[in-house]
């Protein structure tokens, strides 16, 4: 486990999955019913952007920088921006973990799951002020089986892998399989890196078929891409799978797309339905 995500917190990629994932809990949380969260590659909780680390690779100036320097009209926009603000004024980035735990409401439970030591020891103190989270340190597809399925809850589950793993994509698409077969009512959220031959396509296509055979009706996908998707040999961007989305997706991201890349200065958004029925 080499990877640590304080090199990359509050890059684009970080941007883009968190204004979505908070769009799709907002939607979920407009039922009164509780929710059950788990964020299966939680990571740090928070990530201090003055350390040596992220000002090394300095990618949170190309990110949540200017974001943070940003008008925006679009309330989802605004939404992420205000959860970010009292962070950012302490030179802080919030991982999901915090970013969801902030959202909770009295009805709603979250596990956050951590496999790396000194990271899961960090995110158990960060999480401590919050008596609806349970962090847990166990591999995180073992952490989908034992959380699924919720009894009496709806289920929101953040699948945001390192892909350190070669076999990552294949891992992930049989995983997913597993856990519609478990609940196919959950609403899985998946992150990818976009990169030329990665596996991703296949991966998108098998978890849409999954999707398919347990009769979802909506799978949505966007991507974010700085470099044009099949440029060789460069992260050319990153995408989000998500599986039971929100009816309301596509329009919100649609109304934020230009203005965030606006902010940002480069790139491009693109998204579809996988099946919207
Ligand atoms: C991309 S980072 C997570 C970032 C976080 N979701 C966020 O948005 O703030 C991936 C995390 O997964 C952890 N990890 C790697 N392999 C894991 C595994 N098999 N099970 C659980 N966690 C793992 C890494 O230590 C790393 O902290």
């Amino acid at each position: 486990m080499n990877y640590r995500h304080i090199y990359h917190a509050g890059n684009f990629a970080d941007v883009i999955k968190h204004c979505v994932m908070i769009m799709v809990l907002s939607h979920l949380q407009q039922k009164d019913g509780g929710l059950g969260i788990l964020d299966a590659f939680a990571g740090l909780g928070r990530y201090d952007l003055t350390a040596d680390a992220p000002q090394k690779t300095g990618e949170y100036k190309s990110g949540i920088e200017r974001v943070m320097l940003a008008k925006f009209t679009n309330s989802d926009l605004a939404a992420y921006q205000k959860a970010v603000r009292p962070f950012w004024k302490r030179g802080r980035y919030p991982g999901s973990p915090l970013i969801l735990a902030y959202k909770l409401r009295l009805q709603d439970r979250m596990v956050v799951n951590e496999l790396h030591n000194d990271d899961a020891r960090t995110l158990r103190n960060f999480m401590n002020p919050y008596p609806h989270v349970q962090v847990t340190q166990e591999d995180a597809y073992q952490a989908m089986r034992a959380f699924l399925p919720q009894k009496n809850m709806r289920e929101f589950v953040v699948i945001d892998p390192p892909f350190e793993r070669k076999d990552e994509f294949e891992v992930l698409q049989i995983e997913v399989e597993k856990a519609l077969k478990k609940s196919s009512t959950a609403t899985l959220f998946i992150w990818y890196p976009v990169k030329a031959g990665s596996g991703a396509d296949v991966m998108i296509e098998n978890c849409t078929k999954a999707a398919q055979n347990k009769g979802l009706s909506r799978v949505h996908v966007c991507e974010f891409l700085q470099f044009p998707r099949d440029q060789i040999d460069t992260f050319n961007g990153c995408g989000l799978l998500t599986l039971n989305a929100p009816f309301t997706l596509f329009d919100r991201v649609e109304n934020f797309r230009t203005e965030l890349c606006a902010a940002l200065g480069y790139g491009e958004i693109t998204q579809r339905w996988l099946i919207n029925s």
